[in-house]
């Protein structure tokens, strides 16, 4: 069976209050987009790897423009992550055991050891899983005037990332059972189908960026891996 990387990348970043989606900001003078699927490129253990992008994007073409034998780039986005990846899913042809490892696009700083990890720490796992990291804050509940309603336990929470890893056969029908505004991630999907998916303890440095002030923590992190 095939291993498939699929990176949707056709959301707007509005958190991020710029103009340009965040996919396409630019650290240490390359796009972000760029950065990540060169990683997944890299990677032993990934077979093809879809780029999911928005059916009018053109910055993909004009400013990023990345070819390679093993890249494959489709205009399939959807309403919500979840809608663009059973797009992505429908569209890419292959067998019903092929695992599927769905990364954020504003994921750059994965590197291809530690994806060629996951992918071994979890091709004989019977249902899956996600790279994720135990919570080290305090978490509070807050009330609907924004105070605190309650302290809750941290011990056994944890802060799902990506890559999530599933055979095709489960996510395809994990996603076209869920709802898709609820599901935020390919895990709580195939959760929904009573199924329990293997938290693998991921890399700190594998942060979302979403606020601007992720995008020098992200330039931070690349400089150290590059040293
Ligand atoms: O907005 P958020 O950071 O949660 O988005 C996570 C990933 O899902 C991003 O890579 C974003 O481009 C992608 N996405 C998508 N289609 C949407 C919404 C988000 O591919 N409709």
């Amino acid at each position: 069976s095939a291993r498939l990387a699929l990176v949707p990348a056709a959301g707007s970043g509005s958190r991020m209050g710029s103009d340009i989606p965040k996919q396409y900001l630019t650290l240490l003078g390359k796009p972000l987009l760029a950065i990540t699927l060169e990683s997944l490129l890299s990677a032993d253990s990934i077979d093809l790897v879809y780029l999911l992008l928005s059916p009018d994007d053109s910055w993909f073409r004009d400013q990023v423009a990345l070819e390679h034998p093993k890249l494959r780039v489709l205009y399939c986005g959807g309403a919500s992550r979840a809608e663009t990846v059973r797009n992505g899913l429908l569209a890419a042809s292959g067998a019903a055991d092929d695992w599927i490892l769905v990364h954020d696009a504003a994921r750059p700083c994965l590197t291809p050891a530690e994806i060629d990890r996951l992918v071994a720490t979890l091709q004989d796992d019977p249902v899956g899983g996600l790279f994720a990291l135990p919570v080290a804050d305090t978490v509070k509940r807050a009330d609907a005037a924004g105070r605190v309603a309650a302290t809750v336990p941290r011990d056994d929470l944890w802060r799902a990332q990506t890559p999530q890893m599933f055979r095709r056969d489960l996510l395809s029908r994990a996603l076209a059972a869920g709802a898709s505004a609820a599901v935020t991630d390919e895990s709580s999907a195939v959760e929904a189908l009573g199924l329990a998916p293997r938290l693998v303890v991921g890399p700190v440095g594998n942060i979302k960026v979403t606020y601007p002030a992720d995008l020098a923590q992200a330039e931070l992190l690349l400089t150290m891996q590059a040293e």
